[in-house]
């Protein structure tokens, strides 16, 4: 955030209640309501979430014990069987939703689909039954690399069913990109399509997982199963690719869901963190199910006749939670779109909810960023007064977009719900419950019912009001991450040791900076780790360093964030030559291309300075810091003396 951004947010005084007619009808209608539930839950978090799995889930086998905590291993529900696959689908066939919307698509160039919870049901059945065919066995890993279509969503729900793990890569990543992540969890079957439409354009998906497969470089793959969407000519490899299309015909729709212990994998999504390599956060079967349905049904008020939008990409965390499981899980219409607001169509978005009378709507605030500057024409041509809830995740939500959120897009009706949460916890974590909590512009406000969140200093000590520190989760919940896959000790390093247990307390460390207000509101301040939150897109600076320092040009890269007034960040490069190299924009060009083939566009830099040297301590740490400022055009704050060659950084300020 920029500090005009902190100045405003520390300034903002204005507090909206949730509208009267809307807290009547809501599930958690008061503040006394959420408070009784968040203290009968921090009484006693197990007893809470077992009452509500109890009451919320379908089980094959009940368990015998809710939580089984071996800091920081939590087990949740152990010995209890069910399927988020049946939760999702199944159930909802013996009552009054088997005929109803369960998934509207939007296509990009004007396509359009709807399935019902029976249709959906059985196409999942199908593609489970094909993955069973290719061999795919309970335990096993299926990579998936999508555009967002509906055999996305019908995908992760074919490989739950039968309790294979899904890791689902985001298909803006690179072949690169996509290589490591299928190597790393050893899929076995890769579902894919020949490609899918960006911004007016097909792009190709296919020849990406045909690169990432050349010359057996991942050996554990057996199969891709390709969706045609696209048209495009592909290139075939006869015995290993399958259509879609052709094998669909002659599977059957009765595929019955595999009963999954607990704890049993579910998926694995990789993210970035500090180091080059990015992280396969670990979900497992129940837990996951139960919270992601909780937060979903009380954040969103879920009713029976709400059309619910999310506009993530299936291939983040947002599109798992929030257009997948959390929706289904509770026989809501979940609305998936494949396009994105571009100039050739800035209306695009208010066209969905106009269309489909979207009530709840959820999205990033880079968009919002990017619509407020677009303008309130294109929003007041539409109808928009299907709306009742407004959603925003990703980053922190600067209070003059929050604003114009509410009133040109909510009519200044709309509760704003800000929830903040990550990949690794899997669901939201703070958030307002919109009936209940009057919000403040630019906070996520207080913890969902379950958890004990806190803002402490480096020792765990809670800092005083309005003070900044670390944001924490202080016990276990239920869709927490249980694992980096095959990586314990990563695990336990990057989460738990940060700050370090005191007297039996164990404190998850989200690596964001946050404050509580007097009113106990948490402000989250964003990361203060070494990793980049550009567009609601999480990077991390080491893997964009790896990438650059591939190239043979490059002597050594310090990647920071730059301030940005739509991306929130910009990724921005300072870069040292080879010798026998010499800096020209054609080789900044290069190396931003260079970038992209190696991890994907969301992570090309947007701006590259060549230097002959870079801000060093004596002992040979890059000075982040300094070049953070440097890049945001500001002032060197700190204290610049502990530095090697002060010069260094008068020549970046010059520009070399
Ligand atoms: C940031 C996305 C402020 C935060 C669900 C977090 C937020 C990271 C918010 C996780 C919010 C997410 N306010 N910051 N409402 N939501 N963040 O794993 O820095 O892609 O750590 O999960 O996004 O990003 P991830």
């Amino acid at each position: 955030m920029s500090d005009s951004t902190i100045e405003s947010v520390l300034q903002e005084q204005r507090v909206f209640e949730p509208p009267a007619a809307f807290s009547e009808k809501a599930r958690i209608p008061s503040m006394e309501a959420y408070q009784k539930l968040y203290d009968e839950a921090a009484a006693d978090p197990a007893a809470f979430w077992a009452k509500l799995a109890e009451q919320e889930l379908d089980w094959f086998e009940k368990w015998d014990t809710v939580l089984d905590w071996q800091p920081p291993v939590a087990k949740w529900f152990v010995g209890g069987k069910s399927n988020i696959s049946y939760n999702c689908l199944d159930r909802h066939l013996k009552t009054d939703k088997k005929d109803k919307t369960a998934l509207i698509w939007e296509g990009e160039p004007g396509d359009s689909r709807s399935l019902t919870y029976t249709e959906l049901h059985a196409e999942v059945c199908q593609m489970a039954n094909v993955l069973k065919d290719m061999g795919v066995r309970k335990g096993d890993r299926v990579g998936l690399y999508m555009p967002m279509v509906p055999e996305a969503a019908i995908a992760m729900l074919a490989c739950t069913r039968i309790g294979a793990a899904h890791t689902v890569i985001f298909g803006g990543f690179s072949s690169e990109a996509l290589r490591d992540r299928l190597n790393d969890a050893e899929a076995k079957v890769v579902i894919t399509a020949d490609g899918g439409f960006r911004k007016d354009k097909p792009m190709g998906l296919k020849p990406a997982v045909d690169a990432a497969l050349a010359d057996n470089a991942v050996p554990s793959v057996t199969n891709v199963l390709v969706v045609q969407r696209t048209k495009q000519a592909v290139d075939w490899t006869a015995g290993r690719d399958v259509w879609w299309h052709d094998v669909k015909p002659d599977a059957s729709t009765d595929c019955p869901a595999e009963p999954m212990d607990s704890e049993a994998l579910l998926f694995i999504l990789y993210t970035s963190g500090t180091t080059g390599k990015p992280k396969g956060v670990v979900h497992t079967t129940a837990g996951y199910n139960l919270y992601t349905h909780m937060t979903f049904k009380w954040t969103f008020d879920i009713k029976e006749d709400d059309i619910y939008w999310c506009t993530a990409d299936v291939g983040w965390i947002t599109g798992h939670s929030y257009i997948v499981y959390g929706p289904l899980s509770n026989g809501a219409t979940t609305v998936m779109y494949e396009g994105a607001p571009r100039p050739s169509n800035p209306g695009a978005f208010w066209d969905v909810i106009e269309k489909y009378k979207v009530s709840i709507f959820y999205t990033a605030p880079t968009a919002i960023r990017a619509f407020m500057k677009m303008g309130d024409k294109e929003p007041n041509a539409r109808d928009l007064s299907s709306l009742r809830i407004l959603g925003t995740v990703g980053e922190p939500i600067n209070p003059e977009a929050w604003m114009w959120y509410r009133k040109v897009i909510g009519g200044d009706n709309c509760p704003i719900v800000d929830t903040w949460w990550q990949t690794e916890t899997g669901g939201f974590m703070l958030t307002p419950l919109p009936g209940a909590t009057p919000t403040k512009p630019g906070s996520a406000t207080k913890p969902f019912p379950g958890i004990l969140a806190d803002v402490v200093d480096t020792e765990g000590n809670p800092v005083g009001v309005n003070e900044g520190g670390y944001l924490v989760v202080k016990h276990p919940w239920p869709s927490m991450m249980r694992t980096v896959y095959g990586d314990d000790a990563r695990f336990r390093r990057t989460y738990w040791e940060h700050i370090p247990p005191k007297d039996g307390q164990y404190f998850y460390f989200a690596g964001d900076g946050a404050r509580k207000d007097e009113d106990g509101y948490f402000w989250v301040m964003g990361r203060t780790d070494d990793v980049l939150n550009v567009s609601g897109h999480r990077l991390g600076t080491m893997e964009i360093e790896s990438a650059l320092v591939s190239h043979p040009a490059v002597a050594e890269a310090a990647v920071v964030g730059r301030k940005d007034e739509l991306k929130g960040e910009d990724v921005y490069a300072f870069v040292t030559l080879e010798n026998r190299y010499s800096a020209s924009d054609e080789l900044k060009t290069e190396l931003k291309q260079h970038v992209v083939k190696e991890i994907g566009a969301i992570a090309r830099p947007g701006e590259i300075q060549f230097t002959d040297a870079l801000p060093k301590t004596r002992s040979g740490k890059i000075i982040r810091r300094f070049l953070r400022n440097l890049a945001s055009d500001e002032e060197v704050v700190g204290d610049a003396t502990t530095m090697e060659d002060q010069s260094v950084l008068e020549k970046l300020r010059q520009g070399s």
